[in-house]
């Protein structure tokens, strides 16, 4: 049902938005599964126009400076990580709970040691299942993340087709580069040094060919650098403080670096072309925000590794659902999404909408955090690191 708000747009239900009338209604969300996990290549038909642009005129400071930040930033992911650090999955997932003071059930990320877990399917865990369950959330966590960076690749090429501004091409084209590192060094990892890669997980997937198939350049930009990457920017950072795995750390500290660029190139771009659109058409902006915020909550539910470890899948997405140390973990993912969100101005154009559902969806309590537009220079630490050997 379709109705008309204040502001003269005509408004989405839930049920076309996300499928689903109830955020949290969990037979509709297990229902997303991936039924074709042999699938080799996927395709998804989008319509974007490519434009040239014959003003070549360099107008944009931020993005120049962002651009010049990007080219003396680039690393190698095969020179500047060390390979030939071994990993021990059992041994990490062991010493990861130790460090982080959490006993073996500090392999459900976020929970506490003294967390009572009987009457739930963990009831009868004991080391060695907590082990299993560190392992292969580890896979699947990278896994989804490598998926996750090809989406990325795709999203930030169209976006140097699509873009107007000549300095939004430029910088975007340094993003590709990045994004293939980024690609490059999660499927090594994987590869190498972790034991199984998971296919990509529905919700993504259905968010990422939203992303792809949409013909609006911006649409791209908000669903990949602000939503998608403002979301790994907060995850990675998560996972580099929790892990004690030399290799994994330094890699995601270097990914991270580049990250923050992305989701400024992101705020910066989205912030000049904001200020242009009418409130029917932010609206439209926030229920892309709104619809990518469910789906990647959605998504960090894990099923298939509930699946894979052969517990019962609705009663412990329940459990993780209700539980109050995942639920913050849960909203710290959105951390870095929500204020870069209002410093777009996106949660209260139209009337607040977006301010309403994240606040219905527990993240809004980040509005005011630090948002990405400039944090880039604080965590560059490829140019850090250059510094100290150059010293
Ligand atoms: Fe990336
Ligand atoms: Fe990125």
């Amino acid at each position: 049902m379709k109705t008309q708000s204040q502001s003269g747009s005509t408004e989405r239900t839930n049920e076309e938005m996300i499928g689903r009338a109830d955020v949290n209604d969990l037979e509709a969300i297990l229902s997303v599964t991936n039924t074709d996990v042999d699938e080799i290549v996927h395709l998804i038909r989008a319509e974007q126009d490519a434009l040239f642009t014959w003003d070549y005129e360099r107008s944009r400071g931020a993005l120049i400076k962002l651009y010049e930040k990007a080219k003396t930033s680039q690393w190698n992911a095969e020179t500047d990580l060390d390979w030939s650090i071994d990993v021990d999955q059992e041994k990490v997932v062991l010493a990861n709970a130790e460090q982080n003071a959490m006993g073996a059930s500090g392999a459900l990320a976020g929970l506490a040691p003294d967390t009572d877990l009987a009457d739930t399917p963990f009831a009868k865990f004991g080391e060695k299942e907590w082990i299993q369950l560190g392992i292969e959330s580890q896979n699947w966590t990278l896994s989804q993340f490598l998926h996750g960076e090809q989406g990325a690749l795709i999203c930030t090429a169209q976006i140097v087709e699509t873009v107007p501004w000549i300095d939004a091409k430029y910088y975007a084209s340094t993003q590709v580069m990045d994004e293939a590192r980024h690609v490059e060094v999660f499927a090594k990892y994987l590869n190498e040094k972790l034991s199984g890669m998971y296919p990509i997980n529905a919700h993504l997937r259905m968010l990422l060919d939203d992303i792809i198939a949409d013909s609006r350049w911006d649409m791209t930009y908000l669903g990949m650098q602000i939503m998608v990457e403002g979301l790994a920017l907060a995850a990675f950072g998560f996972i580099h403080t929790l892990t004690t795995e030399p290799l994994l750390k330094k890699l995601l500290r270097y990914v991270m670096a580049d990250e923050a660029r992305h989701v400024a190139f992101g705020v910066l771009s989205l912030k000049e072309y904001y200020g242009e659109l009418t409130a029917k058409e932010m609206r439209e902006r926030q229920e892309f925000a709104f619809e990518a915020a469910v789906r990647m909550r959605d998504r960090f539910l894990q099923q298939e590794v509930w699946d894979r470890l052969g517990l019962p899948v609705k009663d412990v997405v329940k459990l993780m659902m209700d539980l109050p140390e995942r639920q913050f973990f849960q909203a710290m993912l959105f951390s870095k999404i929500v204020p870069n969100c209002k410093k777009l101005g996106l949660l209260d154009a139209a009337d607040g909408w977006l301010r309403e559902r994240f606040t219905e969806i527990g993240v809004i309590q980040f509005e005011d955090w630090v948002d990405t537009g400039e944090e880039y220079e604080a965590l560059d630490e490829v140019a850090k690191d250059r510094a100290a050997v150059a010293s």
